[in-house]
């Protein structure tokens, strides 16, 4: 991974450059937010939101905390003005002078010195007006203000929604999680509510703004676009890498650009040294922006590789813009990266029909020309609040992302358009970011002015970020083929599957698909994220794409085709295989689990600290409300009770004496049943990889979470890894191994999977254990050599339970199998060791003979290490925890141990208030301790049942500062 020394680089330099010009920023704390119905007016700052606002200012209180969504309704429901102080260092005899807004949520009307500016409607657009009238009538210095009243969006949307003549759909079609009517507005959508988060349809200018003054011939660069792609390429076919780079580049401006004005670039690499200059050819410009484009030559630039594939290779590119004089009048950097990223849809070809890959289209990710297997989660907004939303928070996010092994993020469709930063670091970090537009579970209005809006948002936020190498694909919204489009055809019959189907296409391939195929030649587009699919491709269309529909995305004649989407609440669905849809790749897929005991004293107060209190239980969002009626908590009981039916079916049920203590053990027990299911989700479709499918992404629902709240999330809301984040990053390590199992015949297969680009070949070793771990003289291979083709899978064992362990009970029998092979990670000649264990139980946990296995916990001061002993037998799930105050990574966690067999485990320290303290909170358990009245192993005390119980205080007792071995007594006091 390639670090920019600490500093996050500002990427996109916009300079004044004459020395009319003038750039006058408008963030900061000058500001006022006020709402005449409620008497408020409190300091406030821009880029915000009102309830940022009001908080800081002690109106209200944290919105996040306890049942405040609810009783906070008020502030959606309130029209809030931005005021800004008196303006200063504005010239009056510039020649034009303007309002530049990058982002305003989301019904504003803009005044300036009084006087009406105008109005905006969405959210995702950039504004930019001249009020060069205005202010030459506003001689008086402190009548400069400008202000801009935000009406309630929730209002806004019932009103456009109640409009004679308005659009509407069959029931059922519009996902109501709790406010309705998002489909009519252009606001991020999960701001109405969804099943993972609360609903605050915050306002405000929730992007940076500027007062621009340009002289007589002058531009202001508002936007650009840098397209950078291989000479003859077409989106979404893979081009020729054998051709050279061609950059494309074009300013956005407002301003009066003077005749005969001139593009050149210059790049350089990050030393500042210049690799390639020139003048840019083929100009063409508008009275709104100047395009022009150059051939890099041969030999010049290095490939931009995603994590674990190859470097991060970048480049600055500055693109200038002069007079016929040659005197500067814009300059634009960007940084920028030279790769090929195509969603490779074709057919399947002859040559992969002879490699045994069943007929179909492809659907997977080819990076420079190369097939490789997508790795990653589902990201979320991180935030209920994009405007607190810091680079810190995000870098942090994405240090996890690739410590978890993932190469990939499908950056889900109902949030907002990923701010600038965001790439700046995927670049820097190599992961992939899959872009949508913010539609999703939802139909949309086709009004040309609904779309003429959507099309301005989509060129914006195209154009704004189209030059970052980890941009991977542009989708048109989430679950539209696959949900909405289903339900209309299951329930509503062919006439409406024919109206509401045309409609789609309208948005999704007629005023989406051209924003992305006009502007740029690099990037690919589907229309939904789920879908089967184009079915034919053809660029001498003016619309190129034919989508292909009905045709489920799973096997069909044999003929396979799109990715798939999956969940199913019935915790039955655990190991069983042909429950699974057999796919060319996983968009989404998961389980939602409850967050640790330590998240959530964040945010719900002692007393609500039990699984179903009425502030947990009004936070599972899933099942979500369906409107702002509170009072039915049917929805959210179901949604507690698959996780409770989860853990009841299929591990021993937590039985501490103490009630906080219970509950802990509770939310823990629900993270162990999320992660056994994912990881049996991502071990069977990484297998894919070397079935007829071909199978290769596994993309699961969902990276983070943006409060504190029952999630499918696998990192909750202040850092903290859940097990599935830990199991996740195991499951994603390159080389696998993993069993498969039929309870009903009682046929296991283990198999080894592969995601490196060449074939590897080894060894793999299986022990039959009893849970005491003595070793069974079970009648099956005790080793098998094995080849595995490149990005690809082979079955290493294969047997029938109830054959083989015969004479041994069930309940007391695991199978432990290991993998260990050298190898190269692409593009690296260094010869690294690829390790996996897995472990296999023929029954249900719950029903198991589990030993105590006696685990000890030792650290080391010069190693930093974490040592984890397991004594009198197999240890499952064990599980390193810590107190709060701090965020710690564990480098392993949630591992099995054999008794005798100890793991070290280092840690990446991600904040820490405890001055180091944490270290000392540190303890150990694993699924026997689940049953266990109180205590757990911690630092320097092997005994997790011989100690002196000791009842939780309430009390985070953590005691800095005294040697690690004298504090057993305040570590086991801190876990519960
Ligand atoms: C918000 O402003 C609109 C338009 O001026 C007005 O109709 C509405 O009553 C206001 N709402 C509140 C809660 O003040
Ligand atoms: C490259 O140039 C920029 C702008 O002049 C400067 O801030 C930066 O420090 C330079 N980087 C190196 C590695 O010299
Ligand atoms: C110049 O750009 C405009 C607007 O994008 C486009 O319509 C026109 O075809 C372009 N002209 C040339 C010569 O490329």
């Amino acid at each position: 991974m390639l670090r920019l020394g600490q500093a996050v680089l500002a990427v996109a330099a916009l300079l004044p450059l004459s020395s009319s010009q003038k750039v006058i920023p408008l963030s900061g704390s000058d500001w006022t937010l006020s709402d005449p119905g409620s008497n408020v007016s409190v300091p406030a700052n821009l880029p915000s939101q009102a309830h940022l606002d009001l908080y800081a200012a002690g109106i209200i209180d944290d919105p996040l905390f306890a049942l405040n969504e609810f009783s906070q309704r008020w502030v959606a429901n309130s029209n809030w003005t931005y005021t800004s102080a008196p303006i200063s260092g504005l010239s009056s005899n510039g020649s034009s002078t303007w309002l530049l807004f990058n982002g305003l949520d989301t019904f504003a009307s803009i005044s300036f010195c009084g006087k009406y500016v105008a109005s905006t409607d969405n959210q995702f657009r950039q504004y930019w007006f001249e009020i060069s009238e205005i202010l030459s009538s506003c001689g008086n210095e402190a009548d400069r203000v400008l202000a801009v009243n935000f009406g309630s969006a929730p209002e806004i949307a019932n009103q456009i929604a109640s409009q004679p003549g308005q659009e509407t759909w069959p029931r059922g079609v519009e996902q109501v999680f709790e406010f309705p009517n998002r489909q009519f507005i252009r606001k991020e959508q999960s701001d109405f509510g969804w099943d993972w988060g609360p609903a605050f349809a915050p306002a405000g200018p929730w992007q940076p703004a500027w007062i621009v003054q340009l002289g007589n011939e002058e531009v202001y660069v508002r936007n650009s676009i840098i397209d950078i792609y291989r000479q003859g390429q077409l989106n979404l076919l893979p081009p020729d890498q054998s051709q050279p780079w061609v950059v494309n580049a074009s300013l956005d401006y407002f301003g009066q650009l003077p005749d005969g004005a001139s593009l050149s670039y210059t790049l350089t690499d990050l030393q500042n040294k210049t690799v390639s200059s020139g003048a840019l050819s083929d100009l063409n410009s508008t009275d709104a922006t100047v395009t022009g484009s150059a051939t890099i030559p041969d030999g010049t630039v290095d490939l931009w590789w995603p994590s674990q594939l190859g470097p991060q290779n970048l480049y600055y590119i500055t693109i200038s813009l002069k007079s016929s004089s040659n005197s500067s009048l814009a300059s634009v950097t960007k940084r920028v990266g030279f790769r090929t990223i195509v969603l490779n849809e074709t057919p399947i070809s002859d040559a992969q029909l002879a490699q045994g890959i069943a007929p179909g289209n492809n659907w997977h990710f080819d990076i420079n020309g190369h097939e490789f297997y997508a790795k990653g989660s589902n990201f979320i907004p991180p935030d209920p609040f994009w405007a607190r939303v810091t680079p810190q928070r995000i870098e942090q996010l994405f240090q996890s992302v690739v410590a978890g092994n993932q190469n990939m993020l499908r950056v889900w469709a109902s949030g907002a358009y990923s701010p600038d930063i965001m790439y700046d670091l995927a670049d820097e970090y190599g992961i992939l970011l899959w872009s949508e537009f913010e539609f999703g579970d939802a139909l949309y209005p086709v009004d040309q002015a609904f779309l003429d809006n959507v099309r301005q948002e989509a060129e914006y936020n195209f154009r704004r970020v189209n030059h970052h190498p980890s941009l991977a694909l542009w989708a048109g919204g989430n679950e539209l083929e696959n949900l909405e489009l289903e339900i209309v055809s299951e329930y509503y019959g062919p006439e409406a599957l024919a109206k509401y189907t045309a409609e789609y296409e309208t948005l999704f391939i007629g005023t989406l698909l051209p924003a992305v195929f006009e502007n740029s030649r690099s990037i690919s587009y589907t229309p939904s994220s789920t879908s089967n699919g184009w079915q034919s491709l053809n660029f001498s269309n003016p619309i190129p794409i034919v989508e292909r529909y009905n045709n489920s995305p799973t096997v069909t004649n044999g003929s396979i085709y799109g990715e798939t989407d999956f969940y199913n609440y019935d915790p039955i669905v655990l190991y069983n295989n042909s429950a699974l849809p057999v796919g060319r790749f996983s968009n989404e897929f998961g389980y939602h689990s409850m967050p640790s005991l330590q998240s959530w004293r964040q945010q719900v107060a002692e007393a609500d600290l039990s699984f179903n209190s009425t502030t947990v239980l009004l936070r599972d969002h899933h099942y979500p409300a369906g409107g702002l009626n509170t009072s039915n908590i049917a929805n959210s009981s179901a949604g507690q009770a698959q996780m409770t039916e989860a853990v009841e079916l299929w591990y021993p049920t937590p039985s501490k004496t103490d009630s906080v203590a219970n509950f802990s053990a509770w939310c823990h027990a629900t993270q162990i049943f999320q992660s056994d299911l994912y990881n049996f989700e991502i071990a069977f479709y990484r297998r894919g990889s070397g079935l007829p499918n071909r199978q290769l992404g596994s993309l699961y629902w969902q990276l983070e979470d943006q409060w504190v709240a029952p999630t499918w999330a696998g990192i909750e809301y202040d850092g903290r890894w859940k097990v599935l984040h830990y199991t996740a990053k195991d499951l994603y390590e390159h080389v696998i191994i993993a069993p498969y199992y039929n309870v009903t015949t009682g046929d296991l297969s283990v198999w080894v999977t592969s995601d490196l680009w060449e074939a590897v070949s080894s060894t793999v070793t299986f022990r039959w254990y009893d849970w005491s771990g003595t070793q069974l003289a079970v009648n099956t291979s005790l080793s098998a050599n094995f080849n595995v083709g490149a990005i690809n899978s082979t079955e290493v064992l294969q047997l029938v339970t109830t054959d083989v362990l015969g004479d041994y009970n069930l309940t007391n029998v695991v199978l432990h199998m290991t993998v260990e092979a050298e190898s190269s990670l692409p593009n690296s000649a260094d010869k690294l060791t690829f390790r996996h264990d897995n472990w296999f139980h023929p029954t249900a946990l719950k029903d198991a003979q589990l030993v105590d296995p006696d685990l000890g916990l030792t650290y080391s001061n010069s190693s930093k290490n974490f040592t984890v002993t397991a004594t009198s037998g197999v240890a499952a799930w064990v599980w390193l925890d810590y107190g709060a105050g701090a965020v710690v990574h564990f480098d392993s966690n949630a591992f099995w141990l054999l008794p005798n067999q100890s793991r070290e485990v280092g840690y990446t320290v991600q904040s820490d208030t405890t001055n180091g303290g944490w270290i000392d909170t540190v303890t150990v358990q694993s699924l026997w301790d689940q049953t266990q009245s109180t205590t757990v192993g911690s630092i320097g005390n092997g005994s997790s049942s011989g100690g002196t119980p000791t009842p939780y205080t309430g009390a985070a007792a953590v005691k800095a500062s005294v040697s690690v071995l004298a504090l057993l007594a305040a570590a086991v006091v801190a876990l519960l």
